[in-house]
């Protein structure tokens, strides 16, 4: 064992999740992790203070209230209430969590500005913008779509094509639009304020690589720091929800300026408080910090590394306040072995899971998955059934009840005076410093691996004692008692090591061996002659038919969540991709799509151009990296000429491969051959449809035969 000596002071952050949409199972991972994280820092004796907030400003905040109808404080109260009531649900053992619409944050974001205005850091220039000139706002480049200038695919983002994969910028774009109005946008000259973040590109190159940040990190750093950086646009104009630039009438910090800065508001806010005695200082101040006295660890997403670890450390150092002693990334969940989809409905919130299931079994499950790497997890939902059933019902909680009964029934709940295999038990302290290793590195996968083989030999140790048979014999009656003392025992250290994890299945265990809390030290010190009380069940299994509903549920939300959304014709999204359950991007699709209007009118002979024929799907495959194609081999037919085509359709979404196959369907046979991330597409096949699931490809009428011209 290795007790604490001195205990070290810690504060954590979890990244602050936009207060303009429901918590989902994605956001759990992190604060998941976490929180894990923050318990076992106190099982151990450490002191760990975790504080964060909601991130509550920005374009699709303000957008968003302007929708409801209401005023955006209204929207990012209300949100901060479901997101808390969620994360306690969880079980998230957060001290504080704040808002970054806050007096404090106010201030930090102020201050810090002028801290790096006075060094110079700070820079304006005048930007061309695109504006919509119905909404009178400049417009994010996520708020603008039209045609790729690539493929000609309608409706694409202002910055790359999901469906032949181009990336080219805003102005590129065919027949733009904006999404907020539908508006054509126009090109207007705007004053920007900038951080000159290339002040800081020596200081960063030797933060990246001083062990501050993972391996993979560190390496896609370097290669940023190598292309040179470029000045932070840090700047919005009004009309925009956030805190106005001191000195400025109509200028706001943009919303990833002040979001960090809720770190350290978050915290003084707590520092504030009556009840807490902790010195804010201690922990921000550069100079008090010299030492490393106290530790800071924010833990995020992969997708906002950037913004953690260049802009974060170099405004940090700017306003010369401590740094943080490391920011730990994780990856990406997916559900079922693919990216959370809205259309599949794996875009799991975290309300509706706890609707149907308790939270301990996810949080086992994602600490079963997570590593310190930026891997993404799977959350396989059958695999998550049979894992919790078999590890923590089957074998955890099994070594309990199946010793408990005799203690409370032969021996008035009381433990043996010894303990019956002493070498035994010592394997179970000896795993303490792997086990705490394991947790300290986030390798919470090795440490769940570590703590379910002593879960196995606890079980085989009873399996082998048989004290259900030795019951039945008078004389042995001290060897059963010692027995199931000693399962008592294992099943006591076992909960001990997964507390972290499973805080209320701990609380309950507490309950049951009746001695105190349960702590890391005193694993080595094995409960003798003590009393236990009845054992009632700790944990149950997980029915199939709940994580059924569970997922039914969520569909029909997220179904009813889509036709709202179409009816406003509002995509209210900053950064978005398609795993943010904030992105309204396919419903958005959907509502352009509804008013579309008729095109213009076009001669037949412009019609004839096109050569459309009758195909036979022969093959359809998924494509390895694109999130939207599949690849089809599609047969034209007897004939020179015609033959065979291979063509990538963006109809993902909505089909498995195998239900196309076989199928017939009419195909553009006469465009130009393209070639796309994946391969040369040889033509087009016609569907139609707003997207996500609602695309249906075109099917001839019975009778009709490959390479038929339709006309
Ligand atoms: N508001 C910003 C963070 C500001 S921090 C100063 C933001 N918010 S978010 O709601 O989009 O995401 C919050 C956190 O959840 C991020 O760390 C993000 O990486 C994480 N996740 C969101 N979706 C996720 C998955 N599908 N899987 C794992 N984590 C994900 O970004
Ligand atoms: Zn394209």
């Amino acid at each position: 064992m290795n007790p604490v000596e001195k205990p070290r002071k810690i504060l954590i952050t979890s990244a602050l999740p936009y207060a303009n949409g429901p918590i989902h199972l994605g956001h759990m991972v992190e604060y998941i992790q976490t929180d894990i994280w923050a318990r076992f820092q106190r099982l151990r004796g450490n002191s760990c203070i975790f504080a964060w907030a909601d991130d509550a400003h920005g374009t699709p905040i303000m957008l968003r209230a302007q929708q409801e109808g209401i005023e955006p404080q209204e929207l990012i109260d209300k949100m901060k209430q479901e997101h808390e009531r969620d994360f306690n649900d969880f079980l998230i053992s957060y001290d504080n969590f704040h808002t970054t619409h806050s007096e404090e944050n106010k201030y930090f974001s102020e201050t810090i500005y002028l801290a790096a205005k006075a060094k110079g850091n700070i820079a304006t220039k005048t930007i061309k913008q695109a504006y919509d000139p119905e909404a009178n706002m400049f417009l994010p480049d996520r708020f603008i779509k039209g045609e790729c200038p690539n493929c000609g695919t309608p409706d694409q983002y202002g910055d790359n094509c999901e469906s032949c994969g181009a990336t080219y910028s805003t102005t590129e774009v065919v027949n733009p639009y904006s999404v907020v109005t539908g508006a054509t946008p126009i090109e207007k000259d705007s004053e920007h304020y900038f951080f000159k973040i290339s002040d800081y590109a020596d200081f960063l190159k030797e933060w990246v690589n001083s062990g501050s940040v993972q391996k993979e990190i560190a390496n896609k750093m370097n290669e940023w720091l190598e292309d040179g950086l470029n000045d932070w646009d840090i700047s919005r104009d009004a009309p925009y929800w956030g805190f106005k630039i001191p000195g400025t009438e109509d200028k706001y910090f943009y919303v990833w300026l002040d979001a960090p800065i809720g770190y350290i508001a978050s915290f003084k806010n707590y520092c504030d408080r009556e009840d807490v005695d902790i010195d804010f200082d201690e922990y921000w101040s550069a100079e008090r910090n010299q030492n490393n006295e106290t530790e800071l660890y924010h833990f995020i997403g992969k997708d906002i590394a950037y913004f953690h670890t260049l802009f974060w450390p170099a405004v940090l150092k700017s306003a010369d306040m401590r740094l943080p002693t490391a920011v730990f990334c994780h990856g990406f969940l997916n559900v079922n072995g693919q990216k959370m989809s809205k259309s599949r409905g794996t875009f799991i919130q975290a309300r509706v899971f706890l609707d149907h299931l308790p939270a301990e079994p996810l949080r086992y499950y994602y600490a079963a998955k997570l590593s310190n790497t930026v891997d993404d997890i799977d959350l396989n939902l059958k695999d998550f059934q049979l894992r919790i059933n078999s590890d923590l019902v089957g074998k955890v909680v099994n070594i309990a009840s199946r010793c408990a009964g005799f203690i409370s029934k032969k021996f008035d709940g009381k433990l043996s005076a010894t303990l019956a295999d002493e070498a035994l038990y010592q394997q179970f302290i000896d795993a303490s410093d792997s086990i705490a290793q394991a947790y300290e590195d986030r390798r919470y996968s090795k440490a769940m691996r570590e703590i379910m083989a002593l879960a196995d030999l606890a079980n085989q140790y009873v399996d082998e004692k048989q004290p259900w048979v030795l019951a039945k014999d008078e004389t042995r009656q001290q060897e059963v008692q010692d027995i199931c003392s000693l399962g008592i025992n294992m099943f006591r250290a076992i909960i001990t090591y997964l507390k972290p994890v499973l805080p209320e299945l701990a609380a309950k265990s507490e309950d049951f061996l009746n001695a105190g809390e349960l702590s890391w030290n005193d694993i080595a010190t094995p409960l003798l002659s003590s009393e236990i009380k009845k054992f009632r069940p700790l944990m149950t299994r997980i029915e199939e038919d709940k994580v059924d509903a569970m997922l039914e549920a969520n569909k029909l939300l997220l179904a009813e969540a889509a036709t709202l959304q179409a009816k406003t014709n509002t995509n209210n999204t900053e950064k978005d991709t398609d795993t943010k359950m904030s992105d309204a991007s396919e419903s958005a699709t959907k509502a352009t799509k509804e008013q579309d209007p008729i095109s213009p009118t076009i001669e037949f002979d412009d019609f004839a151009k096109i050569d459309l024929r009758v195909v036979k799907i022969l093959k359809a495959e998924h494509v390895e990296g694109a999130d939207k194609l599949l690849q089809l081999t599609l047969d034209l037919g007897e004939g020179e000429s015609k033959g065979q085509r291979n063509v990538f359709a963006g109809i993902k979404s909505a089909y498995e491969p195998a239900e196309l196959e076989g199928k017939l369907t009419v195909m553009v046979a006469n465009l130009a051959p393209r070639k796309m991330r994946f391969g040369m597409s040889e033509g087009m096949v016609l569907a139609a449809g707003p997207g996500g699931k609602d695309i249906f490809v075109l099917n001839p009428d019975e009778g009709a035969l490959p390479g038929m011209r339709v006309k």
